[in-house]
């Protein structure tokens, strides 16, 4: 086989088999394919896109080429959940521990924050004594146990998707559906997972800026996930504004506990209870949606949700305390609170700009080595649809930082206000199984 007929073949348009897809993935991870070629093939798939079969084929290599978790030691159907990222989005620390107040464990494997977005182990990490870094034994005894844990990716998952993101993020070929499922959905495979629900984005603070896109993305995971016998489930949700009110790390961590306490804001809490719900039917704690939803409902309300998640930050090693008293987490020195400009109803809020904002008063980093401030973020106090007065407050920077400037100038163009009341975004469009 040669790298420069697969090249051409996929330029003309036709297919690759599995054992050409292999010898490109296992070539280019051992160093024999050089950058220029993959970077070609890339460019071919980014304009004629990849088959159900090539995408399935696609993710099994890169599952292939690294380690793969054997879970197989948890009893029952373990579930995963994903989101292809948003802002303000903390929906994990809410799902985990509703999840697993029914009993169905949850043995999840999370990220950091990319771009814009916030990984939920920076969040985690914002609560005093929290670990990420279990071993293998303390991860399946606190599933077994618990029904709940959580760490961040061993450093041998899929290092070919690792090898092959890094040349996309420099060739202009990130947003290639095929190319994005097959990354995300290989992450996920060798986690080890029996079931995954993915929360597909969509809107100014998501990778997918249209439905259309969002449904093509869902559409893809899915039917790499029936190809490999896995149960998926995507549900498409909204991402044109920071979910809830919090953007953040240990903002986030309080905006997550107040749902749990039921009195989080209710884009928030729909979203973490549609996805936690799916969850749950997946892993077989339901027959029905609807009925698994009204449960999660019920335990909030009882408080074994919040319960749970003080069990959840005890056994991981952080303190627990910060549950009834979330003022223990970091918070920052300066609160600088952003004017309406003029009278009339919040039109849009450019969630990314939001993100980067956040990330600008060092809720980020810019690059590895950057220390995160896990006090600073945003809180939004106006959003879509709201009626807002000339002078409103309508959010507020927390930082540390003393020169602000450009941090304050996304923020304020994020906003637009316009003299007609626009319709409020639906929280959930579509579930694609
Ligand atoms: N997230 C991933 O893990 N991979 C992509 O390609 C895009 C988003």
């Amino acid at each position: 086989m040669r790298m420069y007929d697969l090249i051409i073949k996929k330029r003309n348009g036709q297919e690759l088999s599995r054992e050409e897809i292999d010898f490109i993935v296992n070539g280019y991870v051992k160093g024999e394919i050089p950058d220029y070629q993959v970077s070609a093939l890339l460019m071919a798939i980014y304009f004629r896109g990849m088959t159900k079969e090539e995408t399935s084929n696609l993710t099994m290599a890169f599952v292939n080429s690294g380690d793969k978790v054997d879970l197989s030691e948890i009893k029952g159907i373990k579930v995963d959940k994903h989101s292809t990222g948003g802002v303000g989005d903390k929906i994990s620390l809410i799902a985990i521990p509703l999840v697993a107040s029914v009993g169905i464990p949850v043995a999840k494997m999370s990220g950091r924050g990319l771009g814009h977005t916030g990984g939920t182990l920076d969040k985690l990490e914002s609560i005093d004594g929290f670990k990420i870094e279990l071993s293998k034994r303390e991860f399946i005894n606190n599933v077994n146990t618990y029904k709940m844990a959580i760490i961040g990716q061993t450093s041998n998952l899929t290092p070919a998707d690792k090898k092959i993101y890094a040349l996309r993020d420099v060739t202009a070929t990130v947003d290639s559906i095929p190319l994005i499922a097959s990354s995300i959905m290989s992450k996920k495979i060798a986690s080890g997972s029996d079931a995954i629900v993915l929360d597909v984005k969509v809107g100014s603070g998501a990778f997918m800026k249209s439905l259309d896109e969002a449904k093509e993305l869902a559409k893809t995971m899915v039917n790499i996930g029936k190809s490999l016998n896995k149960k998926v489930i995507a549900v498409i949700t909204n991402m044109d504004q920071p979910l809830g009110h919090e953007v953040g790390n240990a903002n986030e961590v309080k905006e997550a506990i107040k749902v749990l306490k039921g009195q989080g804001a209710e884009d928030e809490t729909n979203v973490a209870l549609t996805i936690a719900s799916y969850m749950t039917v997946l892993g077989g704690a339901f027959k029905d949606f609807d009925k698994a939803y009204e449960t999660l409902k019920e335990k909030i309300k009882t408080g074994e949700a919040i319960n749970k998640l003080k069990e959840f930050i005890k056994i991981q090693g952080g303190n627990p305390e910060i549950v009834d008293n979330p003022d223990k987490l970091p918070s920052a020195k300066y609160h600088i609170e952003i004017k309406a400009e003029n009278s009339g109803y919040i039109e849009k809020i450019d969630a990314e700009s939001i993100g980067i904002s956040a990330m600008l008063l060092g809720a980020g980093r810019q690059t590895k080595e950057d220390k995160i401030d896990f006090g600073a973020g945003i809180t939004i106090i106006k959003k879509i649809g709201d009626k807002v007065k000339k002078g409103d407050t309508i959010c507020i920077l927390h930082t540390n930082m003393k020169y602000t400037d450009n941090a304050v100038e996304k923020a304020k163009n994020a906003f637009k206000i316009s003299n007609n009341k626009p319709e409020r975004p639906p929280y959930v469009y579509e579930v694609i199984m």
